[in-house]
């Protein structure tokens, strides 16, 4: 189904009615093994999904599927607690129609952060990735069909897709709390298998340092609608291939619950500044 411009509207207001005036600063998406920090939401107001005109819910594991309005280090939050994926038989566009959604009430910035299987051999799985940029080579984009002028333009400039700005109040962030902090490309692949080995040869030389199942289509529209975004990656395995051994799912959970302290100590410091 073709979303149009008043389906994106109805679906606002049905949540500002809910919200009472409040209007987010900041939309977080939370990945893999992250959900807990809708947690520490001050005042939280849920919003499950399913309760939301045109809105799918989560399949996948550990996604719990609501938003959590609030207050988070200060600022006024809307936390995507739990994200949807193409893998789960969504369109692109069913994947992105909340972030237009939430752009609507007002919401400006963008926090993405996801689990991913590191490419590049000189990083360590347990390590965090600000994304530089993105590769989606293949497949359908968030943005084919019909354009809808007032959430941006029909060919949207991707020059400049990850705020500069707020890659470097990130750096600045991990320095000061002594985390290490890798900068790197992700790829995008729809899964839900994770890649061959041959895949991950590709995705290296091509240029990517992880390669992951969500974020870009979620980039992709807010790029469009003029959001400022910021990616965080937790390198959760390494990619197929890279060792002799096979992936598993719950490999990749373990290390972003391992991940989880680190990760949030780094959003939380972000976002009070941001
Ligand atoms: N590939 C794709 N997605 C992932 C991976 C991976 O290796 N690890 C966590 N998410």
């Amino acid at each position: 189904m073709a979303f149009k411009y008043d389906d994106y509207v109805y679906s606002k207001k049905i949540i500002a009615r809910r919200l009472q005036g409040f209007v987010p600063e900041v939309l977080i998406t939370l990945g893999s093994g992250l959900g807990f920090m809708a947690d520490e939401v001050e005042d939280p107001l849920y919003v499950p999904y399913d309760e939301i005109p045109n809105f799918k819910t989560c399949t996948a594991p550990d996604h719990k599927g609501r938003f959590v309005f609030g207050k988070l280090c200060g600022k006024n939050v809307a936390v995507m607690q739990g994200r949807l994926h193409c893998y789960e038989g969504y369109t692109m566009e069913e994947v992105t129609y909340p972030y237009r959604t939430i752009r609507l009430l007002g919401t400006e910035k963008l926090i993405l952060t996801n689990a991913a299987g590191c490419v590049n051999m000189n990083w360590h799985v347990g390590e965090l990735m600000l994304i530089g940029d993105h590769i989606r080579l293949f497949g359908n984009g968030p943005l084919q069909g019909e354009n809808i002028p007032e959430f941006g333009p029909r060919f949207c400039d991707m020059s400049y897709v990850y705020s500069q700005r707020l890659q470097d109040l990130a750096e600045s962030k991990a320095r000061k709390l002594d985390m290490p902090l890798r900068k790197g490309v992700y790829m995008f692949f729809p899964g839900p298998n994770f890649e061959t080995p041959a895949e991950v040869r590709a995705a290296r030389a091509l240029g990517a340092d992880a390669v992951g199942m969500s974020t870009v289509p979620e980039a992709t529209v807010a790029a469009h609608c003029g959001m400022e975004v910021l990616g965080i990656t937790v390198l959760t395995n390494m990619a197929a291939g890279v060792l002799p051994q096979p992936l598993s799912g719950d490999e990749v959970n373990e290390a972003a619950a391992k991940a989880a302290e680190s990760f949030s100590g780094l959003i939380r410091a972000v976002l009070t500044e941001m």
